[in-house]
């Protein structure tokens, strides 16, 4: 029975790298136990040991990455404190940012029914948009009234190891939003559909889909919509802005740009704009198409439709 040998270029590497925060780490890391110890690898192939050797080596470097990140923060925060420039709400703050206690009642649900279509990597992805989302909302000083459904799987799973997340600001459910809400309240965002969400209304359930799939399952959040019997719509990019790529986005971003014209005042347009990354090549519409007002307007050609839901 052979252990893989896998620590000392590792650490070896990191003792070289002549960083200050590197030392007290490395010594650390020789003291703790090896959670990739034991496994035999001759039962491994060559993939599977490589995999293994990337995944210690990320675990060596983690604390590092953290206590750099911690570093840069300190400084960032210290140069700011002494320009007086505010980088954000203090800590203080934060508490007071309270769901129940906000003016926005706008709610938005992640639907966390995707982990069995998701490969260990983008099941990550997808937590750490979910973290991102949940820290959107928390520096808002209204927040929105945040939901996360049918976290009952491995999203479950990972998001255990981040301690304390039970007590966060987030009404999180094990059930589907189907169970939670009326189904006359549900639209579910999705790229695919030919609606276009216009106001925001405090009667509706806004549903996003935390899946990270590359384009690889087109079109399965409006499929689920139809089968559910629920309604669905798309952000009204094409309304607004101009954009070369492919108008679906990250769970992260359309929580972004809800949360702006939800809780910050902002306009669509002005929200895309903020949220949305440059290399996807955005500009906005000629200025002279768009009324430069909070309300978007847009109004549905067919009176009997929903309001606030272009069809
Ligand atoms: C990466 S996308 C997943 C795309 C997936 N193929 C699907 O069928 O929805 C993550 C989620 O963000 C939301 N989303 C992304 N782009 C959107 C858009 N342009 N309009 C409305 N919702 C959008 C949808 O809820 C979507 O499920």
């Amino acid at each position: 029975m052979e252990n893989l040998e896998l620590s000392a270029p590792e650490s070896e590497s990191l003792e070289n790298s002549g960083d200050p925060l590197s030392a007290p780490e490395s010594e650390s890391l020789e003291n703790s136990a090896n959670p990739l110890s034991g496994i035999n690898a001759n039962e491994l192939s060559k993939r599977a040991q490589k995999r293994l050797l990337k995944k210690q080596k990320w675990l060596q470097y983690k604390p590092i990455k953290r206590a750099k990140e911690k570093e840069k923060l300190k400084k960032k925060r210290e140069e700011a404190r002494l320009k007086c420039i505010k980088l954000g709400p203090s800590r203080k703050e934060l508490k007071h940012h309270k769901m129940a206690l906000s003016s926005c009642k706008i709610r938005v649900a992640l639907d966390f029914s995707f982990d069995h279509l998701m490969k260990e990597k983008d099941l990550h992805k997808c937590i750490n948009q979910f973290n991102h989302c949940y820290s959107i909302n928390r520096k808002c000083e209204n927040p929105l009234q945040f939901y996360v459904t049918n976290f009952n799987g491995k999203a479950k799973e990972l998001m255990s190891k981040h301690n304390g997340y039970r007590n966060w600001d987030v009404n999180i459910h094990e059930e589907s939003y189907l169970g939670l809400f009326n189904k006359d309240e549900l639209i579910y965002l999705t790229s695919d559909s030919d609606n276009v969400v216009t106001t925001l209304e405090e009667s509706k359930v806004y549903i996003i889909g935390a899946l990270v799939d590359h384009n690889s399952q087109k079109g399965l959040t409006l499929k689920i919509a139809k089968e559910q019997n629920i309604g669905h719509a798309r952000l009204p990019i094409d309304e607004f802005i101009e954009m070369k790529t492919r108008r679906v986005l990250t769970i992260d971003h359309v929580f972004g740009i809800i949360v702006n014209v939800a809780c910050c005042g902002m306009c669509w347009r002005e929200s895309f704009l903020k949220v949305i990354p440059q290399r996807k090549g955005i500009v906005p519409k000629n200025d002279t198409d768009i009324e430069p007002t909070n309300e978007p307007k847009i109004h549905s050609t067919d009176s009997s439709t929903e309001p606030n839901i272009l069809h």
